[in-house]
């Protein structure tokens, strides 16, 4: 018996910050952000918005989409580095307001693979029939802890929330296979102080190279080859990064989710995200395999093989 994906929902505040609008509050330009990262304007929530009230709207979708009640899911687990505070997690702020009175909550520190992380922490509950359905959001209100001073970060990141209910799915559906990983001497090139520091070469090499061998390894792990791919859905950091992912799997650009563009890097929210945007299009299908694959500060990784469908 899989774990798989029932339903699934985002929710993305609705203003738009484009790179133009950046352009008149630091020393940058709209060539240098699309041209370095492929990212043409973001969503940024507003001061009456955190962290879980994003998460809270995506969370009734992906309810809603798989038709389950809230008092069904058995553990709540968010993915998020941007919580409302230290504690209570945005798990328990969650669990509260959706009446999920049965489910164990908490929240997920991996960074930007903090959804992988989440989705393959609630695999092991339903493959071991400890629990029948669980909540994983990714969510991020990265506009609290960006510099809107250092150009080197500002322009890169977004808000928003994904989230997904798991739960068993049908034979030969669901999570094939998956990677996760950590590299704790590269703790010094992503981390939080007041706000985001960043040292953006080391981490452009390090997710380059782990982005491409994650997934080849999730599909050896299911005993699947790179033609067998239907959808590829990376982790929207950079434009670059994702290419060098798609073209290590051999994959027409047709095969490759891309929001980076519309929403920057929204860290554990941004493959949820994605994946709603490639359903809505019709771009996914029952039985297509899906490969998901993140990367982020700790340094962490995470993939998914996933074939799609209840
Ligand atoms: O989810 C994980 C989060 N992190 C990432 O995914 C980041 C991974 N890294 C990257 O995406 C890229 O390294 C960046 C987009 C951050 C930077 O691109 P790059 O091609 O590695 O540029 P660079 O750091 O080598 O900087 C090139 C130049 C520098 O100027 P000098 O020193 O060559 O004169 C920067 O000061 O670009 C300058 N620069 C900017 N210029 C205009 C840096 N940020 C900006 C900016 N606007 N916003």
């Amino acid at each position: 018996m899989n774990a798989g994906i029932l339903g699934i929902g985002r929710c993305l505040p609705e203003r738009v910050v484009t790179n133009q609008e950046l352009e008149t509050m630091m020393d940058t330009s709209d060539e240098w952000i699309r041209t370095r990262t492929g990212i043409e304007e973001r969503r940024i929530a507003g001061d009456d918005t955190d962290t879980s009230d994003l998460g809270y709207e995506a969370a009734v979708r992906a309810l809603n989409d798989a038709n389950i009640k809230p008092e069904d899911i058995e553990l709540i687990l968010v993915a998020t580095v941007t919580p409302d505070q230290p504690f209570p997690s945005v798990a328990c702020l969650l669990q509260e307001r959706l009446g999920a009175k049965k489910a164990a909550a908490m929240d997920i520190s991996a960074a930007c693979a903090g959804f992988m992380y989440g989705m393959i922490t609630a695999k092991q509950f339903i493959e071991t029939n400890s629990y029948k359905y669980v909540l994983v959001v990714g969510v991020e209100k990265l506009s609290k802890i960006v510099d809107w001073d250092d150009r080197n970060t500002a322009v890169l990141f977004g808000d928003g929330a994904g989230a997904v209910v798991l739960g068993p799915v049908s034979n030969g559906r669901g999570i094939l296979s998956f990677e996760l990983g950590a590299d704790g001497s590269g703790s010094k090139h992503l981390y939080q102080d007041e706000y985001v520091i960043m040292n953006g070469r080391e981490v452009f090499k390090f997710a380059v190279r782990q982005m491409g061998e994650s997934s080849i390894n999730v599909l050896e792990k299911a005993g699947l080859q790179k033609e067998d791919v239907d959808f590829l859905v990376p982790h929207q950091a950079n434009i670059r990064i994702m290419e060098a992912a798609r073209q290590r799997l051999e994959l027409p650009e047709e095969k490759m989710s891309k929001t980076v563009h519309k929403y920057g890097n929204t860290s554990a929210a941004s493959i949820p995200i994605s994946l709603v945007e490639e359903l809505e299009a019709g771009k996914i299908k029952d039985d297509d395999l899906v490969v998901m694959v993140g990367f982020g500060g700790g340094l962490t990784w995470g993939a998914i093989a996933l074939r799609w469908g209840r």
